[in-house]
């Protein structure tokens, strides 16, 4: 049988992580969270693959690569968030489940922050709970693409975005 496959995609800047403004991001590294999150991807029997880019069309391409072939995507838009609109055509394009991830809480910072392009696309939003939010999305990923599946392993936690 094929194995489970989803798609972590990081925008701009989130190669900077350990670094970049720890007091917001913490001093993990964007290789640190994505073991994380593979971790627990494989725990459940499914494989992660990982693109990070510091441009816009390079995530709609990986989206595009990932049209038929991965199950659920997991996205940091970094600040693409906010208007990074060819990003939200390509996840529309896209027919599982989308789950929107921040390590902070971007409603809570400057006024920019507070709108999602994604959001409306998004089965869930996990923000605000830094390193820890990676394998909660990776969970909330693959709970929504059984479900949507009718698998009776499907979990019952489903998070709508609010
Ligand atoms: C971020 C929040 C965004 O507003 C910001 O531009 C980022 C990181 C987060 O993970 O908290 O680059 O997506």
């Amino acid at each position: 049988m094929s194995r489970h496959v989803m798609l972590l995609l990081s925008g701009p800047n989130l190669n900077l992580l350990g670094t970049r403004q720890p007091e917001i991001y913490g001093t993990d590294t964007l290789l640190d969270h994505v073991r994380a999150a593979r971790r627990a991807a494989t725990e459940r029997g499914w494989d992660l693959e990982h693109r990070q880019s510091n441009h816009e069309g390079d995530l709609v391409d990986a989206i595009h690569a990932g049209i038929g072939r991965v199950e659920a995507i997991v996205v940091n838009p970094g600040a693409l968030t906010h208007y990074g609109w060819s990003l939200h055509d390509a996840l529309a394009a896209f027919e599982g489940p989308i789950v929107e991830l921040h390590l902070s809480e971007p409603r809570e910072r400057e006024p920019w922050r507070h709108t999602s392009v994604v959001e409306p696309l998004a089965t869930a939003r996990v923000a605000g709970e830094g390193g820890a939010g990676y394998p909660r999305a990776v969970a909330l990923a693959i709970d929504a693409a059984l479900a949507a599946a009718d698998d009776p392993d499907a979990g019952d936690e489903a998070d709508r975005p609010s």
